[in-house]
């Protein structure tokens, strides 16, 4: 199948939606199971996705191929908890083949690092060279009240054999009222010191969770705030395919990034959209839009999946909705993020 794929007349026409937005990234969601219950991701007694509804491997590789064709040259593989779906790192060494055909920049993966004493250096063989590791406190007690699991000793474990491994890591931080909202600097202070750079980001409305989102969500206006209270911060030009702005400090040469979907929209530069394990294409994290290419896949139907492709630029929203102004408000959207993948 890939190889008709590649030779499509579609090959190496741009994907570019409606507004312009040339889309390269593809996101993937390859399980939305987790061994860790965050309270802003999802409530205790999740009810995950049908197992027989997901996706093989190799019909994942076969989608790749297809959007590959198609102009995406960066995927990162997420979840739920990527880790924990047997038969990923054969998954990723097979399609790192793209990355020496040249078609592929990169893979990249994000991951709670909860199994990463057990996987890193497989993730490096495979062909990963750099993560990103949620780790939204570094007190034991608030670990547990946060994941709802006591297993903070762990991740930082496995962040660190991820790094002897050679692994570069990004450290992903949702930042929470009233929980790690007095701790940014200290969090900050420890990936610096590690050489890790950190991403902050604001909860978004994504599902419904046993908690209000509004006694969560704090803007990362006033958490800039607080992070001037020891640092001076120097906005930069970097840019990687995500949304982050970044600022440098007078401390170290790392990075502090600044994910503000509610605060300050960034999707004018959107240039993602998002397969999660079943096989459904989302233009958008914050709408519900999408297009379910198992079954076009499964038809074996080639056109179908390329006018689907040409479809989904066509629909790609221009923003989404998210918002987070009073108590008991439903969520922008059902479906929880580790369906589409953070
Ligand atoms: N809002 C913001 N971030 C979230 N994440 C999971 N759910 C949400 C949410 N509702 C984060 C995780 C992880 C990344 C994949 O997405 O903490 O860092
Ligand atoms: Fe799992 Fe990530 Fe959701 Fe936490 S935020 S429950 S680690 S998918």
């Amino acid at each position: 199948m890939n190889k008709i794929l590649v030779n499509t007349p579609e090959k190496n026409k741009k994907l570019i939606d409606s507004f312009g937005r040339t889309i390269d990234y593809l996101r993937i969601s390859v399980t939305d199971r987790c061994n860790f219950r965050c309270t802003y991701c999802m409530p205790e007694n999740m009810k995950f996705l049908p197992k027989d509804d997901l996706l093989t491997f190799e019909e994942m590789d076969n989608l790749c191929s297809l959007f590959i064709a198609r102009g995406i040259n960066k995927i990162r593989l997420s979840g739920g908890e990527p880790l924990a779906r047997k038969g990923l790192i054969d998954f990723i060494s097979n399609l790192s083949r793209f990355i020496s055909y040249g078609d592929l920049k990169e893979i990249t993966l994000t991951t709670n690092g909860s199994l990463l004493n057990k996987m890193s250096k497989q993730l490096y063989d495979s062909g990963i060279r750099r993560i990103n590791v949620s780790l939204d406190t570094l007190m034991k007690d608030k670990f547990y009240q946060i994941t709802r699991r006591d297993d903070l000793e762990n991740v930082i474990h496995g962040i660190m054999t991820a790094k002897d491994n050679g692994l570069k890591i990004k450290i992903n931080t949702v930042v929470i009222k009233n929980k790690n909202f007095n701790e940014i600097n200290e969090i900050i202070e420890w990936a610096h010191k590690n050489d890790f750079d950190i991403s902050l980001i604001e909860t978004m409305p994504m599902g419904l969770t046993d908690q209000d989102r509004i006694d969560q969500y704090v803007s990362l206006i006033d958490v800039e705030k607080e992070i001037r209270k020891k640092y001076l911060l120097q906005e930069t030009n970097y840019k990687t395919a995500g949304p982050s702005s970044y600022k440098t400090t007078n401390k170290s040469n790392n990075l502090i990034g600044f994910i503000t979907p509610l605060s300050n929209n960034f999707c004018a530069n959107c240039n993602r959209i998002r397969l999660t394990s079943t096989g459904k294409l989302f233009m958008c994290l914050g709408q519900n839009d999408n297009i379910d290419f198992r079954s076009i896949l499964r038809s074996g139907n080639i056109t179908e999946l390329n006018s689907s492709i040409d479809k989904a630029m066509k629909i790609k929203p221009k923003a989404h909705e998210f918002n987070i102004s009073k108590r008991n408000q439903r969520p922008a959207v059902d479906r929880h993020m580790s369906v589409t993948g953070g």
